[in-house]
């Protein structure tokens, strides 16, 4: 049951492989105190599965735009109580979608919708991160004062190393606190 008391953090889960860590993320946050709702992507539940959300932050979860049961879509009732938007994993699709306005589905619609702070912690492959589209749209975003956490550099799942790996969940939980 969505609990008014506590800061209601709205956490997008995007379809990279550190999908797997947002669960972990979600849990923390939970820990920590505060009221989770997730939204996932389409291609995240191709990664990670909406049960997994459902149960560590304990509120339904928003996995459509369209599959609402009361009048008013969740998009627009998540944007009137949310006080932080997380996008973890944060794909360079949602990163270009979000600058550019698209709102295509329930995160990306939920997000133009969004008026208070939003962190992103962006993974991708470090050719990914190096895409000249890929850094124009951060920088686009830094402008707009949204905040960014990562990535670091390692090893990434497929193998390359370099810039690319998701912040620790830990790290994000810390960057949480701080913007409260
Ligand atoms: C196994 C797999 C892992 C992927 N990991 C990433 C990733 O870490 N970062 C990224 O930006 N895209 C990654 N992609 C590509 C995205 O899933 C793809 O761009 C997708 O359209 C993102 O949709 P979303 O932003 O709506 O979740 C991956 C794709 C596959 C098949």
């Amino acid at each position: 049951m969505s609990d008014k008391s506590k800061k209601c953090i709205v956490l997008g889960v995007t379809g990279g492989i550190a999908a797997y860590k947002a669960a972990d993320l979600c849990s923390k946050m939970v820990q920590a105190g505060y009221d989770v709702h997730v939204i996932m992507t389409a291609s995240a539940l191709e990664l990670i599965t909406e049960r997994t959300f459902l149960t560590l932050s304990r509120n339904p979860v928003t996995t459509t735009l369209w599959d609402v049961p009361i009048w008013q879509p969740e998009h627009i009732a998540l944007a009137e109580r949310a006080d932080l938007l997380v996008v973890a994993p944060c794909t360079a699709n949602f990163i270009g979608k979000y600058t550019h306005g698209i709102g295509d589905d329930a995160l990306t619609t939920f997000a133009l919708a969004h008026t208070e702070k939003v962190l992103l912690a962006p993974a991708m492959n470090p050719r990914m991160w190096q895409n000249a589209a890929v850094k124009e749209n951060i920088e686009i975003l830094k402008t707009r004062d949204v905040e960014f956490i990562g990535p670091e550099p390692g090893r990434v799942a497929c193998g390359d190393d370099g810039l690319g790996r998701m912040a620790e969940p830990v790290e994000i939980l810390e960057q949480v606190k701080r913007l409260f």
